[in-house]
């Protein structure tokens, strides 16, 4: 059933839409004649800027300067508000597993786990507040001073997600944003817009006029206009560093807005001499090849003690056979279809450059595609003169990097771009010991003997360099879309 939406969520009012429309085709293929061709699922619309700038309007008006309903309501009940939200959006689950399936290829069991997961982040984000009324009647005293340590927002927020995690990744800003009585204006990813279609009706019956809009459309079309209106006091980007800075410069006073951001990462995964190969080979398969590699904190690179290199590359080959292929909702499958279109010209331009500069494809059927599917290829020796050994593949290739001491790899990172985590693979704890702050101190986050990952929620999550601004765990991201404020009186 193709689901064609016309209408987007403004000033609490959802508005029938009559021009422009996009057409949203699914990465799962299906067959036209003898040949393969992506399936239309539905469509959205296009916002033009005057209705993008309708939007702000209603999100500013809503906001008031903070003296809206909305910024002056207590967090008690702006909580009162989600939970009505939340469990509309539970009501909403069946379809929208079915949206992130379609939309993105993700594996049934990921889809849930991704709604699951992110309904648990609201709930851990009201408990977590519970002590944080703004009518609580905590003080402060000192010198004399009784204060009421308040959080307080800081105007209206744009919200743009990532395509790999549509719903999670949005609602980890997104939710914190509106709770801390900041005004939304929300735009979904270009893959993973349909899914948010059932979830406009829940925010239109659960928050008042203008708390959240929700804007459809091509970005740069329309989000120059808005960030250039200056109107905006927060943006929130789970994307690339790119995007994000061109972002930041259309803003009249930069200095005026926060940006919280999640971005690119080259998280690099350390076999040293010491490794259990069989764990680190388990955890590296997983780390690096989870929804197809398509997870800002996947592993991306792969530095393998030499001594260590062709045990440790036969394992993962073999590991990399095992895994298995299909559409989204077969059982137990674990490589799916690719959502961006362009992404396998580009994967296959990596393994064309590192190829010209002396590696090789070290599995078999590594880097064979067909329709939107794209075989992970493992790439062997890669080199610094070679694409992917700076830049983030988001997708399944698996780039192998030889080194006889462990000081290149901390060199590497040292000289790298981005710095969000690393794993690192030893028996021995000595050895650990002594490379963990040479490494925490060049990521945000370092895995012993484990893969890496973003949660469990409470844990921050963040990256240093070009990968982040601002920290993502529950108590950072309402920290993230609010200022601690006070109100002071003076004891006589
Ligand atoms: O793409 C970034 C996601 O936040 C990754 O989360 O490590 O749980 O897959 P995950």
């Amino acid at each position: 059933e193709e689901i064609h939406q016309k209408e987007y969520l403004s000033n609490g009012i959802m508005k029938q839409w009559n021009g422009d429309v996009h057409d949203v085709y699914s990465p799962v293929y299906i067959k036209k004649g003898e040949e393969l061709k992506p399936k239309l699922i539905g469509s959205y619309p296009v916002c033009t800027e005057k209705e993008a700038q309708e939007s702000l309007t209603s999100a500013v008006e809503a906001y008031n300067d903070g003296r809206g309903e909305w910024p002056t309501m207590s967090v008690a009940e702006r909580i009162k508000h989600v939970e009505q939200f939340t469990r509309k959006m539970i009501a909403t689950k069946d379809k929208v597993v079915k949206l992130i399936m379609w939309e993105i290829g993700k594996s049934h069991a990921d889809a849930v786990k991704e709604f699951d997961r992110t309904v648990e982040y609201i709930y851990a984000t009201i408990d977590s507040l519970k002590n944080l009324d703004r009518d609580s009647s905590k003080f402060e005293i000192a010198e004399g001073i009784a204060a009421q340590i308040r959080r307080s927002p800081l105007g209206v927020v744009l919200c743009m997600g990532p395509f790999n995690y549509p719903l999670n990744e949005t609602f980890t800003t997104l939710i914190p944003a509106l709770i801390m009585g900041n005004t939304i204006l929300f735009k979904p990813p270009k893959f993973g817009t349909l899914l948010h279609y059932p979830l406009q009706e829940a925010f239109q019956e659960s928050f008042p006029k203008g708390v959240i809009n929700v804007i459809y459309g091509r970005g740069n079309v329309i989000i120059p206009g808005l960030m250039g209106s200056g109107k905006i006091n927060v943006l929130t980007l789970i994307g690339s560093s790119k995007v994000a800075n061109e972002l930041k410069k259309q803003h009249p006073k930069v200095n005026r807005l926060r940006a919280v951001l999640g971005l690119d990462a080259k998280n690099a995964s350390i076999i040293t001499a010491n490794a259990d190969i069989d764990l680190a080979i388990k955890e590296t398969v997983t780390g690096s090849l989870s929804f197809n590699g398509q997870r800002c904190t996947a592993l991306k690179i792969v530095w393998v003690h030499r001594s260590n290199a062709d045990e440790f590359i036969n394992g993962f080959n073999k590991a990399v056979s095992e895994l298995k292929f299909g559409l989204p909702w077969e059982e137990g499958v674990s490589l799916t279809p690719l959502p961006e279109p362009y992404k396998i010209d580009y994967l296959n331009e990596c393994i064309a450059d590192a190829e010209a500069k002396g590696a090789k494809v070290m599995n078999e059927n590594g880097g064979v595609s067909k329709a939107s599917f794209f075989f992970p290829a493992v790439v062997y020796p890669v080199t610094a003169e070679m694409k992917l050994y700076h830049e983030e593949q988001f997708g399944p290739i698996i780039p192998i990097v030889p080194f006889d001491d462990v000081e290149e790899v901390i060199q590497y990172l040292i000289d790298a771009q981005f710095g969000q985590q690393v794993s690192i693979f030893s028996r021995d704890a000595s050895e650990v010991g002594s490379l963990i702050d040479p490494l925490v101190n060049q990521v945000s986050r370092v895995n012993i003997n484990s893969q890496s990952q973003r949660g469990p929620d409470i844990f921050p999550f963040t990256g240093r360099k070009d990968s982040a601004e601002g920290t993502l765990s529950i108590p950072d991201a309402i920290r993230s879309f609010s200022i601690r404020s006070l109100v002071a009186f003076k004891m006589n």
